[in-house]
């Protein structure tokens, strides 16, 4: 069985989008610092588009969570397997993911990162699954929502491959 992946939102198509972000997120954050949480490792791609496209001063921290679950649904109980580096009391941060599945993962993690004390908290992903929403999740910017199909590319994986594609497709088996 051989795989190919049907391009499903083009590298132009999620660079234009990216900068429109990246000019709101400007807007909202004018004369303050923002601090972008990456959840490692699908975020990472678009973690560092996005801080290109901001103008206002921008600080970086990263962490890994695994979900205890299989590879395609998480079951929400979260594991930290790489902690920030920095405290987040009275930071401006925003939280910055590949994509929102069942919400279960953002959910238990904007909890345990409000508890930290920020000074404001937000949620930016690149894509949204709404159809898919088990639980309610508060998105503050978003790249694009698609429809329920299981994607990858700009960070997101199938077993660990593709994340390095420069678009969102779809893996399709034939
Ligand atoms: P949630 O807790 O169900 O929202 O899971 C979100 C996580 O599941 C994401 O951060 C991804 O790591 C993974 N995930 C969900 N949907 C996809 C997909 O379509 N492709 C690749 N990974 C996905
Ligand atoms: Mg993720």
């Amino acid at each position: 069985m051989s795989e190919r992946v049907r391009v499903m939102l083009s590298e132009e198509e999620v660079d234009k989008r990216i900068k429109e972000i990246g000019d709101q997120i400007s807007k909202d954050y004018e004369g303050k610092q923002v601090h972008l949480v990456c959840v490692l490792k699908g975020g990472s791609f678009f973690m560092c588009e996005l801080a290109k496209r901001i103008d206002v001063p921008v600080s970086l921290d990263f962490m890994s969570v695994s979900s205890y679950g299989s590879e395609t649904k998480s079951s929400g109980v979260v594991k930290i397997v790489k902690d920030l580096d920095e405290p987040l009391k009275d930071k401006d941060v925003l939280v910055v993911e590949d994509i929102v599945d069942s919400g279960r993962t953002l959910s238990y993690l904007l909890e345990m990162l409000r508890d930290r004390g920020p000074r404001s908290l937000r949620l930016c992903t690149l894509l949204d699954k709404p159809e898919r929403r088990v639980v309610d999740v508060h998105v503050d910017y978003t790249g694009f929502q698609i429809p329920d199909e299981f994607v990858v590319g700009y960070g997101l994986d199938y077993d660990q491959k593709y994340r390095n594609l420069p678009y969102i497709g779809v893996v399709e088996l034939d």
